[in-house]
C-alpha cells in the first residue's frame, strides 16, 4: 500500500524535472523526448494514474485530482511549446522564401542606335525642315536605273567607276544612290525635292577610309530656275547644322555623266589643315532629265551623293571606317 503524500512527492519531483526543462523546449527532437517523457502512453504521469490502485481508496480521489492538475500543467506546456514551435516554423520558411520587392528587377540590356543610324537620322532631320521629302530604293539595282538613265551608255569610259557586284543578268549591287532619282522622277513630275538614304557597295579594297560596303545620302532638287548657287546655299545651310559655325567649304570640279557641270566638295573643320572630301554633285544633266520625260528646257536642277560614314568620321573624329562594322560593342556604346 503506498501512502498519499509518497505519490505527491513523486508529483512535486515530476513538476521539478518538467519545469526544469521548459526554457529548453524550442526544437522539434527536444519538445517531442518531453512528450514521450511525461505524457506518453508510458510517461512519467501515465505511470502515476497506474499507481493509484494501489492507494487506499479514500486517498484516491485527492491523488486523482493532483494528478490530473499536473497532466493538465504539462499538456498547457507542451502545446504552448509546440504551438510556439510551428509558429517559428512557418517565420523560418517565409524569410526563407523572402520576396524583396524593393531590390531593383533584373535588367535586360538596352540597345542603342548605331553611330551610323544616329547621322542618317540627323541628316534626314535637317533635310526634311528644308522641304526634302526622303525616297528609298533597291539595293539590288538593273543596269537601266544604275548606268543608262543616268547617261552612262555601256560603252562609256565612266561605267568602270560603278561597275560592281552584278548579281544575275542586268542586276547587280548598286554602287551609289543616285538611280532612286530616276525612280522617283519616274513616279512625279517636278518640283521634285527629295533625299535619298541607302547603302552602296564598291569594288574597294577595305582600308581605313574605304569599304565595299558604305551609306549615301543622295539629294535631288528639280525645279524651275534654280543654279548651282542654290546647290551651294543648301549646301551651307546643311553644314552650318550638322557640323555648327566655322567649317569651310570648297568647291573643285569632276565629272560625273549625269551632272552638268559636276564638282566635288570638301570641308575643312575649323583649325584643321586637311580637306576632307564628303560628296559628288552638280548640275543635273539635260539628257537625264529629258530620260525619265521632263522638259529639260524648262527645268534644272541639281544633285548630290554625300557619303554618310565619312559625315560620320568628320562628326565624331572616327579615323577607321572599318569600326562602323566590326561589332565592337565598346565603339558602338560611346554614341548614343
Ligand atoms: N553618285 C555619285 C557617286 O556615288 C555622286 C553624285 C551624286 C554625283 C549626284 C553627282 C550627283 O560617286
Amino acid at each position: 500500500m503506498m501512502e498519499l503524500p509518497e505519490l505527491q512527492e513523486q508529483i512535486g519531483q515530476i513538476k521539478q524535472d518538467l519545469d526544469q526543462q521548459l526554457p529548453n523546449l524550442s526544437a522539434h527532437d527536444v519538445l517531442e523526448s518531453f512528450r514521450v517523457e511525461f505524457l506518453g502512453r508510458k510517461g512519467r504521469i501515465t505511470q502515476l494514474f497506474k499507481q493509484m490502485g494501489t492507494l487506499e481508496p479514500g486517498a484516491r480521489g485527492e491523488a486523482g485530482r493532483l494528478i490530473n492538475e499536473l497532466k493538465d500543467h504539462a499538456t498547457v506546456c507542451f502545446e504552448e511549446r509546440d504551438k510556439l514551435r510551428q509558429s517559428e516554423v512557418r517565420r523560418q520558411a517565409l524569410v526563407a522564401d523572402r520576396l524583396d520587392v524593393s531590390l531593383p528587377g533584373s535588367q535586360h540590356a538596352l540597345g542603342c542606335l548605331h553611330p551610323m543610324t544616329l547621322v542618317q537620322r540627323e541628316i534626314e532631320a535637317i533635310f526634311m525642315k528644308m522641304g526634302f521629302d526622303v525616297a528609298t530604293g533597291p539595293e539590288i539595282e538593273t543596269e537601266y536605273y544604275n548606268f543608262e538613265a543616268l547617261n552612262i551608255p555601256a560603252d562609256h569610259p565612266a561605267r568602270a567607276d560603278w561597275d560592281t557586284f552584278y548579281i544575275e543578268g542586268d542586276r547587280l549591287l548598286r554602287p551609289h544612290t543616285s538611280p532612286v532619282q530616276i525612280r522617283v522622277m519616274e513616279q512625279s513630275e517636278p518640283p521634285v525635292r527629295i533625299i535619298c538614304p541607302g547603302r552602296c557597295y564598291r569594288r574597294d579594297t577595305q582600308d581605313a577610309t574605304h569599304s565595299p560596303v558604305f551609306h549615301q545620302v543622295e539629294l535631288l532638287w528639280i525645279e524651275e530656275g534654280l543654279s548651282l548657287a542654290h546647290l551651294k546655299h543648301v549646301l551651307e545651310l546643311f553644314t552650318q547644322e550638322f557640323f555648327g559655325e566655322g567649317y569651310e567649304m570648297l568647291f573643285s570640279g569632276d565629272f560625273f555623266p549625269f551632272t552638268e557641270p559636276s564638282v566635288q566638295v570638301h570641308i575643312k573643320a575649323p583649325g584643321a589643315t586637311n580637306w576632307m572630301e564628303i560628296m559628288g554633285a552638280g548640275m543635273v544633266d539635260p539628257a537625264v532629265l529629258s530620260n525619265v520625260g521632263y522638259d529639260a528646257e524648262k527645268y534644272t536642277g541639281f544633285a548630290f551623293g554625300l557619303g554618310i560614314e565619312r559625315m560620320a568620321m568628320l562628326r565624331y573624329g572616327i579615323d577607321d571606317i572599318r569600326a562602323f562594322l566590326t561589332n565592337d560593342l565598346r565603339f558602338i556604346r560611346q554614341f548614343s
